[in-house]
This record gives C-alpha cells, sequence and structure tokens, in this order.
C-alpha cells in the first residue's frame, strides 16, 4: 500500500469511529397492555412500531432501544410503569398507551419530567384539549376526530334515532359525547344510552333486548379488544343485525378481530382513520411489509405503531438527540404514509389525518373493509389547550 493510500485508509477508519462514536443511542419506553383487554392491542402497536424503527430507521446514524412495560390498560399501573420508565430507566422518549384513562394518570408525569411522549392510540380528547402539553404528541387519533363526523354521516344516511353502546370510561365517555353532539346538531335523536362496566361487562344481552324495545332505529357502539369481539358477536346471535343496523367507531369492527368476528361483522357501517384496503402506495408497501413479518394484515393499531416509530425516526433525522430536542421536533413530523397525508396540527399537537367510513363484507379470506367515503381531514377544535413554548 503507498503512503497516500495507507493514510486515505487512516483517515476513512477515523472518521467511521467518529460516526460511530456520534451515533445516538434513543432509549425508548413503549408503554402498553399486553394483558386484559386490550392485549391484541398492545401487540399490534408494538408490532407496527418494530417495523416502523426497521424501515425508517436503518440510515438515521441512531441505535433504538425498546424497554416494554405492561400498562396492563389499568391507570394507576400505567402511572406506575411510567414512573419507572422516566426516573430508573432514564428513557429519553416514551411511547404507545392504549387507554384513555392511562392517558389521563400519566399526563402530569411526562409533562413535569419533560419527557417527550408519542400517543400511538389513546384518543382523550383532553391530553390534546385543556391538559395538552408540549411534550405529548399523538400520531394516532382523538375520540372526538373519529365519531364527530359519523353524528351528521347517519342522519345524512338516514338514521335519526339511536341507543349509543359505550364502556363506562373516559375513552367511552367522550365518544358518545362527540358523536351525540354531533348527531343531535344534524337532526338526530339519542333514545338511550348504555355504558357498561369497563373490563367487566362479558354479557351483553340484557343491554341488547333493551335496545331492541327502544324504538330506535340503529345502534352506535364503540367497544375494543374482546369486548369489541364479545359486543359484536352476541349482537348477531341475538339477531339484531337487521332490526337495528349497528354503526360506530371502527374499533368496534377493527381488521385485528374482524377474523374472530367472522360473519357477525358483516354489514357493520364504521369509521376510521385507517383500514387496510386504502388504495394508496404508502399503503400497499406497508401492507406487504406488515403481513410478511406478522403473518397477518395490519390494523389501525399497527399503523398507528408504525407511524409512531416514523415521527421518532424523523425527529432523530431532523437533529434531535434527547428529551428536550426530541419534544420540539416530534410535532414538527408530517408525511404522507399509509393512511394519507397527515401531519401535527401545532395548536394542540393532535394528529390531522382523513377519515374513512366502511362497510365489513366478505371478502375470498374472511371479511374485508369496503371504503365507501372519504370525509375530509378532520381537525380538532383546540378545546382549552394553551400550548406551552418549550424553555
Ligand atoms: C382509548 O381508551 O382511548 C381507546 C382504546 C381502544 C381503542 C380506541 C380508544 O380502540
Amino acid at each position: 500500500m503507498s503512503r497516500i493510500v495507507k493514510r486515505a485508509a487512516a483517515i476513512a477508519i477515523a472518521a467511521a469511529t467518529a460516526a460511530q462514536a456520534q451515533a445516538e443511542d434513543i432509549k425508548v419506553g413503549l408503554l402498553l397492555p399486553f394483558s386484559g383487554v386490550y392485549a391484541a392491542l398492545g401487540e399490534e402497536i408494538e408490532a407496527g412500531f418494530r417495523l416502523g424503527l426497521d424501515s425508517f430507521g436503518a440510515d438515521s446514524g441512531a441505535t433504538f432501544e425498546i424497554l416494554r412495560e405492561d400498562s396492563e390498560a389499568s391507570p394507576p399501573v400505567g402511572l406506575a410503569k411510567t414512573r419507572k420508565l422516566i426516573m430508573q430507566d432514564r428513557v429519553d422518549v416514551m411511547a404507545g398507551v392504549v387507554s384513555s384513562g392511562v392517558l389521563a394518570a400519566i399526563r402530569d408525569v411526562v409533562d413535569g419530567a419533560k419527557v417527550p411522549l408519542i400517543v400511538a392510540n389513546a384518543g382523550n380528547d383532553e391530553a390534546t384539549g385543556k391538559a395538552c402539553s408540549p411534550y405529548i404528541t399523538r400520531i394516532s387519533f382523538s375520540n372526538a376526530q373519529l365519531n364527530r363526523p359519523m353524528g351528521k354521516y347517519l342522519v345524512d344516511h338516514g338514521v335519526t334515532k339511536v341507543v349509543t353502546f359505550a364502556p363506562d370510561y373516559a375513552a367511552g365517555q367522550q365518544m358518545m359525547k362527540a358523536f351525540g353532539d354531533a348527531f343531535v346538531a344534524a337532526g338526530g335523536e339519542i333514545v338511550a344510552q348504555e355504558f357498561t362496566p369497563f373490563q367487566k361487562t362479558q354479557d351483553f344481552g340484557p343491554y341488547l333486548a333493551k335496545a331492541k324495545t327502544s324504538g330506535a332505529q340503529a345502534v352506535y357502539a364503540f367497544y375494543a379488544g374482546s369486548e369489541a369481539i364479545a359486543f359484536v358477536k352476541q349482537y348477531d346471535s341475538f339477531g339484531m343485525k337487521e332490526a337495528l343496523p349497528l354503526y360506530g367507531p371502527g374499533f368496534l369492527n377493527s381488521q385485528l378481530y374482524v377474523g374472530a368476528q367472522g360473519a357477525a361483522a358483516q354489514g357493520i357501517v364504521t369509521a376510521l382513520h385507517y383500514v387496510p384496503t386504502i388504495d394508496n402506495a404508502a399503503n400497499k408497501a406497508f401492507v406487504a411489509a406488515f403481513t410478511a413479518q406478522a403473518g397477518h394484515l395490519p390494523s389501525e393499531y399497527a399503523v398507528q405503531g408504525y407511524d409512531a416509530a416514523r415521527a421518532l425516526v424523523e425527529a432523530v433525522k431532523s437533529g434531535a438527540t434527547d428529551r428536550e430536542s426530541l419534544a420540539a421536533a416530534l410535532p414538527r413530523t408530517s408525511f404522507d404514509g399509509p393512511r394519507g397525508k397527515t401531519a401535527i396540527d401545532p395548536a394542540t399537537n393532535n394528529i390531522m389525518q382523513p377519515i374513512y367510513v366502511y362497510d365489513t363484507v366478505a371478502g375470498p379470506d374472511g371479511p374485508t373493509q369496503k371504503v365507501l367515503a372519504q370525509l375530509p381531514v378532520e381537525v380538532d377544535p383546540v378545546n382549552g389547550c394553551e400550548m406551552a413554548t418549550l424553555n
């Protein structure tokens, strides 16, 4: 080797070593339910998150270390695990959170400790409303965002008298309020409302019997996870679907559990920010990559994990390295992904995105989603959010 070549090689090695020393190790605290009624949602969000890091993180110059904790979808457990991740594990950023109740419980801790949180599910309206924080960026949806448009949609489609059903906790209450306000404003009437004990109701029979004789034209319901599987199956086996068509946010018949619901899921018209049948190139690539990795089609929960990882990687690529710089960069992420064009609203740090209304129909491999309408991008009102500036 000539002296010049040797010297060039030495410089190259020194540069590579310096780059390695600069490479960031980002510690991510992933807080999700891995047990209880929302366990499947936690697994699905994690699978999407890991795929997102693999897909977008390779050329970021950073390594991502994931520390996962089971929130059990319980506010006190979620709070204890958050404290552990922040104080003991010293994570740089947190991601996840499925339950609106857990998000409410951990809000003050992440805000006070100045740890950025990427919400990958929990729709709690207050977290991007009057309890908003510059440390909280929501990449999933808000409870009102998905339910408000359905109020008008139902009235426009001739449905004016409904009974509502939801689990009795923050998400159920907020979703039914947003739907109900829009439905009544459009001329609809809420005949009755059922709030069933969260994580405790297995038999919906007594509630369904009441709805049948209520004089309503339809039922509007939110359930998710194993509660959605039980509700949709019992609704069908009670012979309710013919008399009272079923509507709701699409967690009710998510791709994640239409397989378990089978034919009982057919004919339910719902709304979501993502279904695997959305026809765009980014979604086709995502569906192929996720299916190859997970062995099943992705649901909205998968895309929320995937986009949460993408937002994190974008923030790192823009130069963010620690809690404070990540918190500043995360709300600035925007991209054209599997659900279409999305961006974060700087007034609230909630995502702005199109909403898809769809019917669940029989497909060659089981129930599938037929998109009936793409509604315009939904932007939440600020709902009392006064966004603090980062210092
Ligand atoms: C929530 O608690 O915010 C929540 C949980 C499950 C869903 C949607 C919202 O599918």
